[in-house]
């Protein structure tokens, strides 16, 4: 399996049921598969072409701008990509536009839900719900999944820090696989697990260069004035790999996150992944959750190790390394292979059991 590819469908299916209230269904029904692929597709495109370095156009006054994009394709990908974007987000608007009055809970708990029945819609306009949404959708569509991924080729590359996940992990439920598997997602209890998503954000540093932002007036830094209007960008794999702060800061080590003596969480130790201040990443919190989620589940139902083709190449796990596209905006390793074997049958048993039926499926997006 391509275990990018399926996360990606997990933040997506989080993503649109937060937003629109929509149940998307990947494995029963084709129209949301490839309403999912179009989604990735046009996403992933646009935070290539987004690039910091590849854009001069960015950085030229507005006249040379015209004329550079007049005389360059970009402007047609970028048109081509905008209007695909605009269709699937219309779509899903409308989705729950048409449904306000239905005695459906999805629709009800949805964020689109409260800004359509909110009375006062002044405070924010139909434009700007929209890109509220837009960024629900797309903001970690990329950048979740990628880390998860690199956290499964950590794991299958250090057995001892796997095996340590999977006890540490039951170790908060009894025990248990099964009792664990129905209630990790309630709350983060496992703080090893906790320490492993930190680690891997840190290390793996998905946007090292964070996102560009103008400063909004004139500042004074030491003997410099940095001007209102200038564009800065945060190093943050400088600070998320600085030896001073990360001891040995190019290995995977997630006890660096734990208190020495107690083995709880030391929150004093910060990384850079999210941003930080004021602007700092609005989905912080959702994100960690879905790394958190995806990597308990992982780890109950699969035994993860290397893969032999792996080993025979001994792979690095160095991010710069193994990153496909300098120039974009977010690291994207190259495809890694893991072994993934399955863990628990008892797990799978159970699931299987359970497994609802294929959705109604009363409506889709395409
Ligand atoms: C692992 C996943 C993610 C990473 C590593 C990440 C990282 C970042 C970074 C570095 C920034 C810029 C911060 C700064 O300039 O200081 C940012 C901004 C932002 N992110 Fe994320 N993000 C992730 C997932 C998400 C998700 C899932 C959402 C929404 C559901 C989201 C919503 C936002 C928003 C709204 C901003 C802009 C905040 C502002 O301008 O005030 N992010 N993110």
């Amino acid at each position: 399996m391509d275990v990018t590819k399926e996360s990606q469908y997990f933040h997506l299916a989080v993503a649109l049921r937060i937003t629109y209230g929509y149940k998307l269904d990947v494995t029963n029904n084709t129209a949301d598969k490839d309403l999912a692929e179009e989604m990735i597709f046009v996403e992933n495109y646009i935070t290539k072409i987004r690039s910091h370095v590849q854009n001069v156009q960015d950085y030229l006054p507005r006249f040379f701008r015209i004329i550079f994009n007049y005389f360059n394709n970009i402007s047609e990908v970028s048109l081509d990509l905008y209007q695909r974007r605009e269709k699937y987000l219309s779509n899903l608007f409308c989705f729950t536009k048409h449904r306000l009055d239905l005695d459906d809970q999805d629709i009800q708990g949805a964020m689109m839900y409260d800004y359509c029945k909110s009375t006062n819609k002044d405070d924010i306009s139909e434009r700007q719900i929209t890109s509220i949404c837009l960024t629900m959708v797309s903001a970690g569509l990329d950048n979740t999944p990628l880390n998860f991924q690199y956290a499964m080729s950590q794991f299958s590359q250090s057995p001892s820090i796997y095996k340590k996940a999977r006890q540490e992990l039951l170790d908060c439920y009894d025990n248990d696989p099964i009792k664990c598997w129905k209630e990790c997602h309630t709350s983060m209890k496992c703080d090893y697990i906790v320490a492993v998503v930190k680690e891997t954000l840190r290390l793996f540093t998905v946007l090292p260069m964070s996102l560009p932002r103008a400063t909004t007036k004139d500042i004074i830094y030491q003997d410099a004035v940095i001007p209102k209007g200038t564009t800065l960008f945060m190093n943050a794999w400088a600070g998320n790999h600085d030896p001073k702060r990360f001891l040995k800061p190019m290995e995977f080590i997630p006890e660096r996150f734990l208190d020495l003596k107690t083995n709880k969480l030391d929150n004093s130790l910060k990384h850079f992944s999210f941003g930080i201040g004021a602007r700092m990443c609005l989905g912080n919190n959702l994100a960690f959750k879905e790394l958190y989620i995806l990597i308990c589940k992982f780890i109950l139902m699969f035994k993860i190790s290397a893969s032999n083709e792996v080993v025979a190449h001994c792979s690095s796990l160095n991010p710069l390394e193994i990153n496909m596209f300098p120039f974009s905006i977010a690291i994207e390793p190259r495809p890694y292979k893991t072994r993934y074997s399955i863990q628990d049958s008892a797990l799978v048993e159970m699931l299987l059991n359970e497994s609802e039926p294929a959705s109604s499926a009363s409506a889709t997006v395409n």
